[in-house]
């Protein structure tokens, strides 16, 4: 990611979900095709312990299915459509496993892993066990709005990159790292907090800030204009192409 020639990275919001079924595999693909650098997707645990891609707590909205994912097995979670509630030839989707996105996605592409669940013992181990078992600690940084799961995973894994995600500051950014408690690889504000001095600021003091979600053209924009490290967006196409004109 440093080595990249631009300032401000693309990290594909739920892959390319502007475009795609969001959290599937067809859409980190798409992500992937118009040259995202970066990944942010969403997971829960489900009731036998596997790491699921989705952004709700339920199947509802994303799949033909219904129900909590915290209560739902593997197998009857993969039986789902996650594709069709999109476009109907999005229907062989399903929900990933944190799994698959590993194989999928190259090494050099970073993954957000924002964790959407409650902390658990067996959530914490399962995870840092993919992390470690596809050798991903350089390259995935785990966020959450639940700073203190950030602050348990941390301290089970000293290298762990921990991305600290929030929609409101009552403080400038660099010191809503320094309040964490354990050091902060990246800062995920919602895209409203941002502003050049306050994004300067924290850049010079070594934090990433990687603000989400902006998709309008003049939004994006706008934030190519703060010089932010990294945008998380639906339509990583689109801010590829701004960033070039940029
Ligand atoms: O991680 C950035 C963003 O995804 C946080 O909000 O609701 O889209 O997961 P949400
Ligand atoms: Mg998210």
């Amino acid at each position: 990611m440093e080595q990249n020639a631009y300032k401000t990275i693309i990290i594909g919001h739920r892959g390319a979900a502007g475009e795609a079924p969001e959290n599937t595999l067809g859409s980190f693909q798409l992500a992937l095709e118009q040259k995202a650098e970066a990944l942010e997707l969403d997971i829960h645990e489900s009731a036998d312990g596997e790491l699921i891609v989705c952004h709700d707590a339920t199947v509802d909205r994303t799949t033909n299915g219904s129900g909590e994912i915290s209560l739902m097995t593997v197998e009857e979670l993969r039986k789902l459509d996650a594709g069709s509630w999109f476009a109907a030839h999005f229907s062989a989707e399903k929900l990933p496993l944190l799994e698959e996105i590993f194989v999928l996605v190259p090494a050099e592409i970073m993954i957000n892993i924002e964790v959407k669940c409650a902390y658990s013992d067996r959530l914490q181990q399962r995870l840092l066990q993919l992390i470690e078992q596809y050798n991903r600690l350089d390259s995935v940084v785990v966020s959450s709005f639940n700073h203190k799961i950030l602050v348990k995973l941390k301290r089970a894994e000293p290298q762990l990159k921990i991305g600290l995600l929030y929609s409101a500051n009552f403080q400038s950014h660099r010191q809503m790292a320094a309040s964490a408690g354990i050091e902060v690889y990246s800062l995920h504000p919602a895209y409203r907090l941002i502003d050049a001095e306050d994004v300067g600021d924290a850049v010079q003091n070594g934090l990433r800030v990687y603000p989400y979600t902006i998709n309008a053209e003049d939004e994006l924009k706008k934030a190519l204009a703060t010089g932010v490290s990294g945008i998380i967006t639906d339509y990583p196409g689109r801010l590829r192409a701004l960033r070039e004109a940029h």
